[in-house]
């Protein structure tokens, strides 16, 4: 009987008590925590995403993988729990991993997490594999762990295996840690998923502030270029940079698979915003680079947590390679647009002071251009109220700057030399993602207000010309 009731308690996931943060077209916990998005894939025609979760509680805890799917990457559909951490191998968490379709199998290369001891000392980190021939149940191989230890000159920080298959060989990447305590990528390969080669490192700390471990790697070409993209801890604020508790970013280069030397740029952040972390890619079978990532940041308040769930992901966003070549762009997936429902405006404004709209901010899609040549005022863009603050994205005619603002926790990008500023913006229920003249620049916040606040518009000493559209999501 205590068995059965142990049971039922591991497999179903604590009560949403109150909605009123629940998002409207995003994937959310369900009920209980989660975290990083894992697992992305195209199988049996349906896309795949999983994420860290904890069933149990909305705190971080005890790591399954959740798992949803969809038709059009835009309306999703909750799976059971894909792997419980059940076995000797992952007893401590099924942490965060990827996803492979090989030979008509779903394959699950996931994170082993074992703690014999304090966090610090006594864990270790492996990688494991599951296999799935329906896309909904998952075999855990008999031979786990695939990859029993780390690289002697690294620590068992050694975790987020990222896989994909080149020339017909297997590839994975790894956050690590050296010995010294920085940050690196390890590359492993393999013929057949179960055995694998150490490669060696393909990217590491360089006497510069890249930070103490590298998480949630992904390496993938994109326009002719390489690009790494990771998750680093531990990385210091560098004026408008690295504002958050732990980063992600990506470095852009040329590869050589035959001496696995990757020679690459400096590390740029890929989103600014408050809440962005442990973004993972995958290859959609038209070839689209697409992204998802998690929308919060550890460190951060869970005001939701009370309410008994905690975290979601980001919208799917389509990465492209800048024209110089140098930085990645990430602009809304266009599947989104079917979202689009009512429309609320479509109006040049001219804004003096606070313009104040009707327009509902629950689920909303703003595309709003501020044209920026002659522009007197000196602060112009959208503000809402939160509890007890405010959000405001706006333009800073003195500073040059796009600036999201939440409750006066200022996160900010230069922006010159452009005569009109193009931003297309996505609310949710208690999200906002903030697309810049074509994904250049990108911000992703958590917001928390107890009811729907209106739009508001506004231009600070001076006046400022507006174009504004507005459009109701509906799923
Ligand atoms: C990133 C991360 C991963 C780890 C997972 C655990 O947010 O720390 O490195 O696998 O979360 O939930």
């Amino acid at each position: 009987m205590i068995f059965i009731v142990i049971f039922v308690g591991k497999t179903s996931a604590i009560n949403v008590t109150n909605n009123r943060y629940r998002l409207n077209y995003h994937i959310m916990s369900p009920g209980g925590w989660i975290n990083d998005p894992n697992g992305l894939s195209y199988f049996n025609g349906q896309y795949h995403v999983f994420f860290q979760y904890n069933p149990d509680s909305s705190s971080w805890g005890p790591m399954h993988w959740g798992h949803v799917v969809s038709t059009d990457l835009v309306h999703w559909k909750y799976l059971p729990i894909a792997l419980y951490p059940d076995h000797s191998y992952d007893k401590d968490g099924c942490f965060s991993g990827s996803a492979i379709v090989n030979n008509g199998v779903l394959s699950l290369v996931y994170t082993g997490n074992v703690n014999n001891g304090s966090f610090d000392g006594g864990f270790y980190q492996i990688v494991n594999i599951a296999t799935s021939t329906d896309g909904v149940n998952f075999q855990k191989f008999s031979g786990n762990p695939v990859i029993a230890t780390w690289p002697v000159d690294g620590t068992n920080n050694f975790r987020d295996p990222k896989v994909w298959q080149n020339n017909g060989t297997f590839y994975v990447v790894l956050g690590n840690q050296s010995k010294d305590r920085h940050g690196r990528v390890v590359l492993y390969k393999s013929s057949d998923l179960k055995t694998w080669t150490y490669v060696g490192v393909l990217a590491e700390y360089n006497n510069d502030n890249t930070g103490t471990m590298w998480e949630c790697p992904n390496f993938f070409s994109l326009g002719g270029k390489y690009a790494l993209l990771f998750s680093p801890q531990g990385i210091e604020r560098d004026g408008d940079r690295f504002g958050n508790l732990d980063v992600n970013g990506y470095f852009i280069g040329d590869y050589q698979y035959a001496t696995n030397e990757f020679t690459h740029g400096p590390f740029y952040e890929i989103d600014l915003g408050h809440d962005f972390y442990a973004a993972q890619m995958f290859q959609a079978p038209d070839g689209r680079s697409i992204l998802i990532g998690w929308m919060d940041m550890w460190g951060a308040q869970f005001p939701e947590q009370p309410d008994g769930w905690a975290g979601a992901l980001t919208i799917p966003r389509e990465l492209t390679l800048s024209a110089d070549g140098t930085r990645i762009n990430m602009s809304p997936i266009a599947e989104l647009l079917t979202l689009r429902g009512n429309q609320y405006i479509n109006s040049n404004i001219e804004v003096d002071g606070v313009y104040n709209t009707n327009i509902p901010l629950g689920s909303t899609e703003i595309l709003l251009q501020i044209a920026l040549v002659n522009v007197q005022a000196r602060k112009v863009g959208l503000k809402f109220p939160l509890n007890n603050g405010e959000l405001r994205v706006y333009y800073d005619k003195q500073t040059q700057k796009l600036v999201v603002s939440r409750k006066k926790v200022v996160r900010q990008v230069a922006i010159n030399n452009i005569s009109v500023l193009n931003l297309r913006i996505f609310v949710d229920r208690s999200s906002i993602e903030v697309f810049a003249n074509n994904g250049s620049a990108v911000f992703t916040s958590r917001f928390y207000v107890d009811y729907i606040p209106n739009l508001s518009l506004f231009a600070e000493y001076g006046v400022a010309n507006l174009s504004l559209q507005a459009f109701s999501l509906n799923k």
